[in-house]
């Protein structure tokens, strides 16, 4: 297994499988160009994706930058492998390298492979918290 940065529209759209929904070009597009947006992802012995984790690094004027771990998942064939700790591991260590304070990931309480994935990589509890959102597009732009 080995674990490489994604750097074309090519290398995003192939992970197709593993993500909630349909991939589009002009979106894989933005989001290489768009900057502290990157994903990660894990190759088998076969060469086709088995997982990946996507990053955001957050930014603001009091605080620096921080890590947002966006999505991690793992193919259901290659799970209880160790593959989804370490892309953590892996999104975590970029961060340290980009100068992040810290990284946080958004988990709902009943998931408990991602829950033991985050603890196997280190993470602390800080507490449950209300999601609030604000459909603005239909459907449009979500997984
Ligand atoms: C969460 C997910 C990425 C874990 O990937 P994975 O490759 O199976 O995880 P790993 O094999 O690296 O396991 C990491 C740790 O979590 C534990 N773990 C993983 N799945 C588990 C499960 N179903 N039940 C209990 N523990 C589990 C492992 O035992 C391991 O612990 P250890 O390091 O102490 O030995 C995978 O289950 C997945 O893709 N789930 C669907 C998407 C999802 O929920 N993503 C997270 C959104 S926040």
């Amino acid at each position: 297994m080995e674990i490489r940065r994604a750097t074309t529209v090519a290398d995003l759209l192939a992970a197709e499988h593993l993500y909630d929904g349909p991939p589009r070009e002009d979106w894989a597009a933005r989001f290489l160009a768009s900057p502290g947006h990157l994903m990660l992802i894990a190759y088998a012995e076969d060469g086709v994706p088995a997982g990946f984790v996507s990053g955001i690094e957050m930014l603001h004027p009091d605080k620096g930058a921080e890590m947002c771990l966006y999505e991690l998942s793992v193919d259901e064939s290659h799970r209880r492998r160790g593959i989804g700790r370490a892309l953590t591991e892996a999104l975590l260590a970029e961060a340290r390298e980009r100068g992040c304070y810290g990284a946080w990931v958004g988990v709902d309480t009943d998931n408990a492979p991602a829950l033991a994935t985050y603890r196997s990589a280190g993470s602390v509890d800080e507490g449950v918290f209300a999601m609030h959102g604000w459909p603005l597009a239909g459907d449009e732009g979500r997984g």
